[in-house]
């Protein structure tokens, strides 16, 4: 049973006293603790340390645990920093592991996705690894007769239906490049991926379930594409039966594509390296970077993690709440559990609709025994009270996670107590599109501290080192860096070599070349805990969804009556964080509340729902550097009631007097 070693008198994170033992029979089953056993470590700070010190044997092992091979790769890691090449020579394709090996063999009628679409009146789907194979390698075909071949870029702007992991699974399977582009951005944020992809093909569908209501998508594709030359074809997946326009020659109904396509497909042999995906992610500037992923290294990661840190077995139904649009959905919805030929729920809507209840009762009617979600999730339930939790039964549950932004003790202890009776361990999953898989996290054997993501997990060199790359001492703070590659690393930047070797690269490349800078700042604790206090550069999380501020604000400046936009990140009970927006008008526009509303709206048209700004401001100027960079910085620690610092850099100092308190 769970043993409360002592009792917090506080919440500060480096004075959190509180320790959590795990369960004693979840320890000693686990499959980290059988991995143990076998290789004779007594302890895991030994096993971790080991695993850390010999990285390189430790991926080789774990690429052939966790993957078949079509052909051996003759050399592990070759590391030019920083650039990383793992298992190379080796052939392999992610979608035979993630299902021809299963369809083919044992698991063939296991259920790979339990399928709960948002109306309620939908019954559950479930859908085996026969099935999915069916149905992968009929759309496999299906885009092969589009033309679509290996390295062909493909988008898909699509809800949280079996359609989108089939197409992604079969996009791998012929050698083409899936980019998926979450469904919560508009047309703006789809036209300039589809832009620097120069994708061939989009997968979207007709329309999509907002609270019980169908809505429509397909148009925000039709706007998206009306200027992009590169894509040929939009395939459409009927989901609402919305009426939506059809261009004759470039628009394809799925049915359509698929019918009469034959349900046998060979996977494309791909080398190691080979792209898998590009994933578009928020960084300093607004334009989004396209993190690239690969086959080989990739379909070792999320794997290997979710076997030891969400100690997936056989026989346990597993759900991540994430949406496949982001990182988390990528890794933990599609590749990590069906490696491992897992059986995942995977969940149409919102944790609201009907009501709060909802995810409880998911929870309650699929059995579902390890769940991981994220710390809005949990707080926006806590905000809800327990009685939506005391409705159902949620004793099925034995393991639980959170990931996405750091999770504060007050809503870990809440989530412990409601969906873990008090005693559930809570996997603090720290990583980043970048990473492709955790890469700070406890263990089901570790003693947990409440808001810590604990150690670096075995076969990763994390770090926290200050300005001059010294490690910094138990109980101070700084950059988290790793020392060496890993499997699941992005390998670079989709055709901006440059971004990449300067956004992670260059800031120790002098002092220690090849630490890789995340972008996260971190404490550790007196015993070495990890505490994660959120981005160094300007990346919002709202409710978890990493948007750039630069992205918000170019989108306000594409306005008429705007001139400059300045956005900063207010701290939110439920969400994290909120947009809130400084905006300097043209000359001669009038502030007025309706232009308020309308240029909220308008980040919504171009951007979409996820970067709508809570609050606009209306400001005459706001502070620059003498290079004319904006401080948002200031500006956040002005509007925040907090010390501005030194302002004697600032071109204009005036403009922080008139910055008003949010
Ligand atoms: C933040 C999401 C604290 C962090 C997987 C990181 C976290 C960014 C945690 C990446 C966590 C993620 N605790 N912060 N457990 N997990 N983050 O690319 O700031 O959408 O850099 O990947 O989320 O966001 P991304």
């Amino acid at each position: 049973m769970a043993e409360e070693k002592a009792t917090a008198k506080t919440s500060v994170l480096l004075e959190e006293t509180r320790i959590f033992e795990a369960p004693k029979d979840l320890a000693e089953n686990s499959n980290v603790m059988k991995w143990m056993k076998e290789k004779g470590f007594k302890t895991e700070r030994e096993m971790r340390l080991w695993c850390s010190a010999n990285y390189i044997q430790f991926w080789g092992e774990m690429a052939k645990t966790y993957a078949d091979w079509f052909e051996p790769w003759s050399s592990t890691l070759e590391w030019k920093p920083p650039y990383a090449k793992w298992f190379v020579g080796g052939k392999c394709n992610v979608t035979h592991n993630c299902v021809d090996r299963h369809a083919q063999g044992a698991k063939k009628d296991k259920v790979a996705y339990i399928f709960v679409p948002e109306p309620t009146d939908q019954p559950t789907q479930k859908i085996t690894y026969a099935q999915l194979e069916k149905e992968v390698n009929k759309f496999a075909n299906g885009l092969k007769s589009l033309g679509v071949v290996k390295g062909d870029r493909v988008m898909l702007y699509m809800p949280m239906i079996p359609q989108l992991p089939i197409a992604m699974l079969a996009i791998a399977k012929i050698g083409a490049i899936h980019c998926i582009v979450f469904s919560g951005f508009s047309s703006g944020g789809l036209n300039s991926r589809i832009m620097d992809a120069e994708a061939k093909v989009v997968i979207t569908v007709d329309g999509f379930y907002r609270r019980g209501k169908p809505l429509p998508l397909k148009p925000n594709v039709d706007e998206a594409t009306a200027n992009t030359p590169s894509v040929k074809n939009v395939v459409v997946c009927k989901r609402t039966g919305v009426a939506v326009p059809m261009k004759e020659g470039k628009d394809i109904w799925w049915d359509d594509l698929v019918a009469g396509k034959s349900d046998a497909c060979e996977c494309e042999k791909m080398d190691s390296e080979d792209r898998l995906f590009i994933l578009y992610t928020s960084g300093t500037t607004g334009k989004p970077k396209g993190i690239e992923h690969v086959h080989g290294g990739y379909q070792v990661g999320p794997a290997q993690t979710l076997h030891w840190v969400f100690d997936v077995k056989d026989n346990d139904v597993w759900w991540c709440t994430a949406d496949i649009g982001w990182i988390t959905g990528h890794s933990y919805i599609v590749y990590g559990p069906l490696v491992l030929g897992a059986t995942s729920i995977m969940y149409e809507g919102s944790p609201d609709f009907p009501d709060l209840g909802r995810w409880y009762k998911i929870i309650q009617d699929n059995k579902v025994s390890v769940f991981y979600t994220a710390p809005t999730a949990v707080r926006m339930l806590m905000k809800a009270g327990d009685s939506w939790a005391k409705k159902y039964d949620v004793s099925s549950l034995r393991l639980l996670g959170s990931v996405g932004e750091p999770i504060n003790p007050e809503a870990w202890m809440w989530y412990r107590n409601t969906f873990g009776a008090g005693k559930l361990p809570i996997m603090d999953t720290w990583w980043q599109t970048e990473t492709g898989t955790f890469l700070v996290s406890p263990l089901p054997i570790t003693p947990l501290k409440p808001g810590s993501a604990t150690f670096p997990l075995p076969g990763f060199n994390i770090d926290v080192l200050d300005e001059e790359a010294n490690p910094v001492p138990l109980g101070s703070g700084g950059n988290i860096v790793s020392n060496t590659p890993w499997p699941s690393m992005l390998r670079a930047f989709y055709r901006d070599p440059e971004r990449y070797q300067k956004e992670y690269w260059s800031t120790y490349w002098d002092i220690r070349p090849g630490t890789y800078l995340a972008g996260d700042k971190a404490m550790k604790d007196k015993d070495g805990y990890f505490f994660i206090q959120g981005r160094i550069d300007d990346v919002l999380k709202i409710a978890g969804h990493r948007i750039s501020n630069a992205e918000v604000e170019s989108a306000l400046v594409s306005h008429p009556k705007v001139a400059e936009a300045a956005v900063i990140g207010k701290p939110d009970e439920v969400k994290g964080e909120v947009i809130v927006a400084f905006v300097i008008l043209r000359t001669g526009q009038e502030e007025t509340e309706e232009l308020k509303k309308e240029l909220a709206k308008h980040v919504r048209t171009v951007l979409g729902p996820v970067a709508y700004p809570e609050t606009v401001l209306f400001v005459k100027d706001v502070p620059k550097t003498r290079s004319g960079k904006i401080m948002r910085r200031v500006i956040k620690a002005k509007a925040l009631g907090k010390p501005t610092g030194d302002l004697s850099a600032l071109a204009n100092p005036d403009a922080v007097d008139a910055i008003p308190l949010i």
